[in-house]
């Protein structure tokens, strides 16, 4: 291996060799961000800071922290000395590892392509940003023979980036289901365990700082899809535009809909699916119900999993805490770690590049509906389905003793388009009040 060192100083930081830019002996770090994460980051590398340093055969040093507000107080162990609110105060060229944790695009892309073309490698957290211009990221790190790492940004604590990289690389993966946001799948257990009002249940997740600092990002299902669209690069080697993403929060999602979805079997959970075709790539974020025997519906609170199909492995499934303090700062140190010990790219999936992101969605479906508690009406609604090819699995009736009564079916695989053409239809009986609820129901 040729080696050509460049950096001389009393200890050696940075050499080029055949593979590119290698770290050596004490790693110089700069943190863009000390919230919640980054302390994660920080507390779990002073608990371990010994069994680290060996591995590494280095050490971690913190040199300087951006932070908003240089004179808030903190829970972590580190000098005042090391806080600055001006990027421009980090001296890139004597700093080997920037650590991005502000979180959102602006200004974090900018500060990220500087330290890129500086020859510092980059960790990051941010999902917004990886899914919206990662792939420029990925390029200009290439450009500069640096690394960009981004486990945390998905599945929080759980590695799944690099699983899928490394571990399962031998594979084909055909489908993936996840459940990847820790505070919509706080929220259904919540309704689903103890029967408490979504925005309740919002407030405690906010408050055990699982939420997006908007939360709007995480109930209406932007947050999962960031992390499916990332998923999609490494597992199907498909970039999606975030926006090509079916999306569907868990808004609407009512503690009647969790009730019924028990009672004929099911629970609801905000999942994100990825699955590969030969021409194309599906991709969708949406409440789904799913059977109470199928591994992810035990997946419950703050907890992500991701099950993923390989064409040789078959059906495993990644399942831990997917956000969290502790939890995601594990994951940023790992990618640290990995980058000082292998120095070594993510190959991603490349073989599926023509394939077009493409939401068809052949499925069961959910539904309920109120209508006027009378004879024959279940018969008529029955055959209204029939009329339009729709064939039912199951049928709930409720009665409540009034004049109105919840109708609750399930279908066999539908197009969606199928199912709308025929509720349009069912709506405007006279017997029907209102549509309330359709949700896809996964096997
Ligand atoms: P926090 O809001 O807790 O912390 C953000 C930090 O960044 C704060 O220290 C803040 O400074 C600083 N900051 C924000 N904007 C700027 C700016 N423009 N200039 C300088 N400093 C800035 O965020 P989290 O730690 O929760 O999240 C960080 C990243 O990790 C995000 O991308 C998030 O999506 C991701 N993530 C978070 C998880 C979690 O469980 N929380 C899990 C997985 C990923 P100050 O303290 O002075 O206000
Ligand atoms: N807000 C995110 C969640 C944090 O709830 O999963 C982890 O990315």
């Amino acid at each position: 291996m040729v080696v050509i060192l460049y950096l001389i100083n009393t200890s050696v930081r940075r050499a080029w060799t055949e593979e590119g830019m290698i770290i050596l002996g004490k790693q110089r770090i700069g943190i863009l961000g000390m919230g919640t994460v980054a302390k994660g980051f920080c507390k779990t590398y002073f608990m371990n800071k010994n069994e680290i340093d060996n591995k590494i055969d280095a050490s971690l040093d913190i040199e300087k922290v951006l932070v908003k507000d240089i004179d808030k107080k903190r829970d972590v162990d580190l000098p005042h000395s090391v806080y600055v609110d001006d990027f421009n105060d980090f001296n890139l060229e004597e700093l080997d590892i920037i650590i991005e944790l502000i979180g959102g695009v602006d200004p974090a892309f900018e500060y990220i392509k500087k330290s890129l073309e500086s020859g510092c490698h980059v960790i990051t957290a941010n999902k917004e940003l990886m899914a919206k211009r990662g792939s420029e990221l990925l390029k200009i790190a290439k450009n500069n023979n640096v690394l960009i790492r981004y486990e945390a940004s998905v599945g929080g604590g759980i590695p799944l980036i690099s699983t899928i990289n490394d571990a399962l690389v031998s594979n084909k993966i055909v489908r993936m289901m996840g459940i990847l946001n820790g505070t919509t799948n706080y929220i259904l257990t919540k309704m689903t365990k103890e029967r408490i009002e979504f925005d309740v249940a919002l407030k405690q997740a906010q408050e055990l700082g699982f939420a997006e600092a908007d939360p709007t990002a995480d109930v209406d299902g932007f947050d999962a899809s960031y992390k499916l669209a990332i998923l999609s690069k490494d597992a199907f080697g498909v970039i999606p535009e975030p926006e090509e993403i079916l999306k569907q929060g868990i808004r609407n999602i009512s503690i009647e809909d969790i009730k019924y979805g028990l009672e004929l079997g099911y629970k609801i959970k905000l999942l994100a699916i990825g699955e590969r075709n030969n021409e194309h790539v599906e991709l969708s974020v949406e409440p789904a119900l799913i059977p109470i025997d199928h591994p992810i519906a035990s997946v419950n609170n703050e907890y992500n999993a991701l099950f993923i199909e390989g064409n040789s492995i078959g059906e495993v499934m990644l399942f831990g805490k997917g956000a969290g303090a502790m939890p995601t700062g594990s994951a940023v140190l790992a990618d640290v770690i990995d980058v000082i010990k292998k120095n070594k790219d993510y190959m991603g999936n490349n073989n599926a590049k023509n394939i077009i992101v493409k939401n068809i969605g052949l499925s069961a479906y959910y539904v309920r509906m109120e209508v006027l508690d009378m004879p024959g009406v279940l018969g008529k609604i029955a055959v209204a389905f029939g009329d339009y090819g729709i064939s039912l699995d199951s049928v709930v009736q409720r009665a409540r003793g009034g004049r109105f009564a919840p109708l609750i079916f399930i279908t066999h695989e539908i197009e969606r388009m199928k199912l709308n053409d025929a509720l349009k239809t069912i709506e405007n009986k006279e017997y029907v009040t209102e549509i309330q609820s359709i949700i896809k129901v996964v096997k």
